[in-house]
């Protein structure tokens, strides 16, 4: 068994946009309270916020983070996150079955964006709410001084506006469970008179229309036609969501699941194409994929806080997911996904950021650490900057519940003309068997592998803890090199490998 890629300098995909690297935070169990947030820590900044945790997020170099939520912004009151703390409500969340003493809003949100050196991207409730109050949100971040708004979001502590570019308009309005679910067409046409009044407001606002929850929604991918027939001029992106399982412990169909998201996003990218043929038009729109993850570690302990047995709790434990090391591999092969889908994703949000379904954990009061997922995260959006490559991969594979071939190798490539250099990110989806690699680097020049960062364990459901926090991390890996325009190396066998070569 072994595996051919070839590589052309100039047989490109597209540039990768560096959104695709974003993230979200959510007002749902620890991810604010006791996640970025918690005044008293022993790391708090002066705005209470976590500078452990900062620092953990900070490495990652995140372009955007999505916030407030999620199904939460479904029901959510921005106004009960701005003005002196000690008048902020107390709301129960219905999307959580929470409480939410508001002592975090778009102002500390801010802040903290800047502090870990990111931009928010906000969403606004289209669930409970509607046109007014989305239009009030928008001039109070970005309105000037002058202004209603303005001059209360000054009174608030911030004269200057926010300036926030990217908008989505609601959260999954296809779901049944979202407060205030709509179907495709009444949604549509909301959306639609949503995103031209934010356009009279600016045109330059970057607007996200919610796509499909997930790919076995019944409306799909109806749904994105019908929301693009009624919004394509007025929108720039759609977003779509997946998370991925395996109750079964299957490891073979587990880690197949991202030939899954490749359909997901490809059908809608023909969906959009479909959109714009029938309207004629030379607009273009994108994908905005801004939740994705593993999540179902979790599901059983959420339980009686999501059926309401606990009453109204403040930031308890919630999606709580302790990551494993098959899930390293898994997120390995859906950031290639998107490195390989580049020309039509440009946004994309790991779900979420820190404690739930998050690549960090903290323990309040104590520490904070790298969950194993943490790693291919961090790699892809260090080193997946550039131009994504289009490669030519010859690999055997095996026969999934999804697909009858799936390649034992998942790849991506990535060229980065400024630094000289071209990355790839490999996982080697066999159980038993090393895979070597050859793979032909054309027009590049000369070669010469400069990095490889290997992630393997003895076991796929090794984590990492708060007492044990390196149990599973990248190891130098050995034996890539190239020689004469071929580079060859043995994947080990349930690998992620981060390679990375100098090109002249
Ligand atoms: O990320 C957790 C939840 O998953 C979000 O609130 C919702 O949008 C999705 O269903």
């Amino acid at each position: 068994m072994k595996a051919s890629v070839t590589v052309h300098k100039d047989f490109a995909i597209s540039t990768i946009d560096d959104r695709i690297y974003s993230a979200f935070l959510e007002h749902l169990g620890r991810a604010i309270y006791t996640g970025i947030y918690e005044p008293g820590h022993p790391t708090a900044d002066k705005n209470g916020m976590r500078g452990d945790v900062a620092t953990l997020v900070r490495d990652l170099n995140i372009p955007y983070v999505r916030y407030p939520g999620g199904n939460f912004v479904s029901a959510y009151n921005w106004e009960d996150g701005v003005g002196p703390r000690e008048s902020r409500p107390t709301r129960l969340d219905l999307a959580w079955h929470t409480s939410d003493n508001n002592a975090v809003g778009v102002h500390e949100f801010s802040d903290w964006c800047d502090t870990v050196g990111t931009k928010m991207m906000l969403a606004i409730n289209l669930g409970s709410r509607g046109l007014d109050e989305a239009r009030n949100f928008v001039e109070y971040v970005n309105g000037p001084l002058g202004s209603y708004w303005g001059d209360l979001r000054k009174k608030n502590g911030r004269a200057e506006p926010f300036d926030c570019r990217l908008w989505c308009l609601g959260n999954e309005m296809d779901g049944p469970w979202q407060v205030g679910h709509k179907t495709a067409d009444e949604y549509g046409r909301l959306a639609n008179e949503v995103a031209k009044t934010l356009r009279a407001f600016d045109k330059k606002l970057e607007l996200i229309v919610c796509g499909s929850s997930n790919s076995d929604m019944k409306t799909y991918p109806e749904w994105e036609r019908i929301v693009l027939e009624h919004t394509y001029e007025s929108v720039d992106h759609i977003s779509l969501h997946m998370y991925f399982r395996n109750p079964a412990k299957h490891t073979g169909n587990y880690l197949a699941l991202s030939q899954k998201l490749e359909d997901y996003i490809t059908t809608i990218e023909s969906t959009i194409k479909l959109v714009k043929a029938n309207k004629r038009s030379k607009h273009n729109v994108y994908i905005s994929f801004d939740e994705w993850n593993v999540w179902y570690h979790s599901n059983k302990a959420d339980r009686a806080i999501l059926d309401g047995n606990e009453g109204w709790p403040t930031a308890p434990r919630l999606l709580e997911d302790i990551y494993n090391f098959e899930d390293v591999l898994q997120v390995g092969c859906i950031l290639n996904t998107f490195i390989r889908k580049a020309n039509v994703v440009k946004i994309a949000c790991i779900a979420q950021l820190v404690n739930v379904i998050a690549p960090i954990m903290t323990d309040p009061k104590g520490a904070a650490w790298r969950q194993t997922i943490y790693y291919p995260y961090y790699f892809a959006s260090i080193f997946g900057r550039g131009t994504a490559l289009n490669l030519a991969v010859t690999c055997p594979g095996y026969a999934a519940d999804i697909s009858d071939n799936v390649p034992w190798l998942d790849i991506s490539g990535v060229h980065d003309e400024a630094g000289g250099t071209v990355t790839f990110f490999a996982v080697n989806r066999h159980a038993t068997d090393s895979l070597p690699v050859e793979i032909s680097l054309l027009g590049f020049g000369k070669a010469t592998v400069i990095d490889h960062q290997e992630m393997t364990h003895v076991m796929l459901e090794a984590v990492n803890t708060a007492t044990n926090q390196t149990n599973v991390a990248p190891r130098k890996g050995s034996g890539a090199m190239v020689d004469g325009g071929m580079l060859t190396v043995a994947l080990k066998p349930y690998s992620y490998s981060m390679i990375r070569v100098k090109v002249s």
